[in-house]
């Protein structure tokens, strides 16, 4: 085990009716940004929740945070941060309000001429961000409590992350209820997320580290047993709790402490989104097993184990099929041709951008940008 140092300050509150408390969490002396989505918390009541617990405060509002949430979006949301001396913003919605949010807070007081910066430098460049605190709807990315966030740029087509010690959430309500209103489609895109943020801080090879082992297997195997259960009864909600609860163990900084990572499949995943579209986690769904197949002789240790240990088969490539069969069974696809995409094309735009940009990734640093164009040409 390699040296590390753990800290998670976000305090988690957990449970139904549990949006109330944040009466208690939110600054009630000065002025506050609600930041939200596309509708979705005013159609499922979470809207409402907040409304009400925040009766005696001094809120404003910005609405329209969207997908893949956008720079240019958020730096209309900083004009409205300085126009009314907001000093606390609150996120509620799923991930990409929450990750629109962080960067929000971030811009605001970043003082450089060009706040792109804050992506280009990974959080590098930052001083200070403003407080956030937090209103899941959303299980999948684990943004409620780590201090990552993910922007898209429209007008050059990027998608670029940072993450920096300021803009870890004060606070997150997990509210299994709230979730409930979730389309079928964006609870299989949760799970299979949650899964690989779980495979990126464990598929690598062994690293004297059983109790991060033994962790990361445990929430692949609640993942396995609870993940259909929530998809087959959707009000189901000692189902959607566990899900829930998984999904924000699955990268909140517990997992990865003191063991090698390989994050691959999410960097070439962030280019698919930004080049043609798909959401997050179906791009994941089809790198990961381009990764592994490339990386078969490399990963082949912890593939034996993971397959022994969740599966209950041999080999390393039974642990892949086994994965890619749970993938299928949730009704994410795993192959590129799904979205019409050729794979070629992909292969020669996401290589030709890695190399602008000397990315190579991989825990053992050899995911070079032509290892990038094998993977996803084997992903046709
Ligand atoms: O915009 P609204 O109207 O709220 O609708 C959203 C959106 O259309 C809807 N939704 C959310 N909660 C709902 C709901 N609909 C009904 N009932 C509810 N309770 O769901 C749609 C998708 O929402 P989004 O926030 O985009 O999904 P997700 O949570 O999967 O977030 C994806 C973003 O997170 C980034 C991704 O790259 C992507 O940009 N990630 C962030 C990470 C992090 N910060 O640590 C890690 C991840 O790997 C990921 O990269
Ligand atoms: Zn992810």
């Amino acid at each position: 085990m390699q040296n590390f140092t753990y800290k998670n300050p976000t305090e988690i509150l957990f449970g139904k009716g549990m949006i109330a408390e944040i009466a208690t969490r939110v600054p009630k002396d000065v002025p506050v940004l609600m930041t939200y989505g596309g509708g979705s918390i005013k159609r499922n009541g979470v809207y409402n929740q907040v409304k009400a617990a925040l009766q005696h405060h001094n809120v404003c509002e910005f609405e329209g945070i969207e997908v893949n949430p956008t720079y240019e979006t958020c730096m209309k949301a900083v004009e409205v941060v300085k126009q009314n001396e907001i000093k606390y913003l609150l996120a509620v919605g799923g991930g990409s309000v929450i990750d629109g949010t962080k960067f929000i807070a971030a811009a605001a007081e970043y003082s450089g001429s060009d706040p792109w910066e804050i992506l280009t430098t990974m959080g590098g460049c930052l001083k200070s961000a403003m407080p956030v605190g937090v209103v899941l709807t959303l299980p999948a990315t684990g943004t409620e409590s780590n201090s990552n966030s993910v922007i898209s740029r429209k007008s050059t087509s990027e998608k670029l992350h940072f993450f920096s010690p300021h803009t870890h959430p004060t606070f997150a309500v997990l509210d299994p209820e709230t979730t409930f209103s979730l389309p079928v489609k964006q609870v299989r895109n949760g799970i299979v997320d949650a899964f690989v943020h779980v495979m990126e801080q464990y598929m690598t090879y062994p690293a004297d580290a059983p109790l991060q082992d033994r962790l990361a297997e445990s929430i692949l195997q609640t993942l396995i047993e609870v993940g259909p259960k929530t998809l087959a009864n959707l009000t189901d909600y000692q189902a959607r709790a566990s899900f829930m609860w998984s999904a924000t163990l699955a990268l909140n900084n517990l997992i990865n402490c003191g063991v090698p990572q390989d994050w691959s499949t999410h960097m070439i995943g962030h280019e698919l989104t930004a080049f043609y579209g798909p959401d997050h986690a179906e791009t994941l769904a089809v790198v990961l097993f381009g990764v592994w197949q490339h990386q078969l002789a490399q990963k082949e240790a912890k593939l034996r184990q993971y397959g022994e240990r969740v599966w209950g088969v041999k080999t390393a490539q039974e642990a892949i099929d086994a994965t890619e069969k749970f993938f299928l069974s949730l009704g994410m696809p795993t192959r590129l041709s799904h979205y019409k995409i050729d794979a070629a094309e992909a292969a020669a735009r996401v290589h030709a951008r890695f190399t602008e940009r000397g990315s190579v990734f991989g825990e053992r640093g050899d995911i070079t940008p032509s290892a990038t164009a094998a993977i996803l040409r084997m992903r046709a």
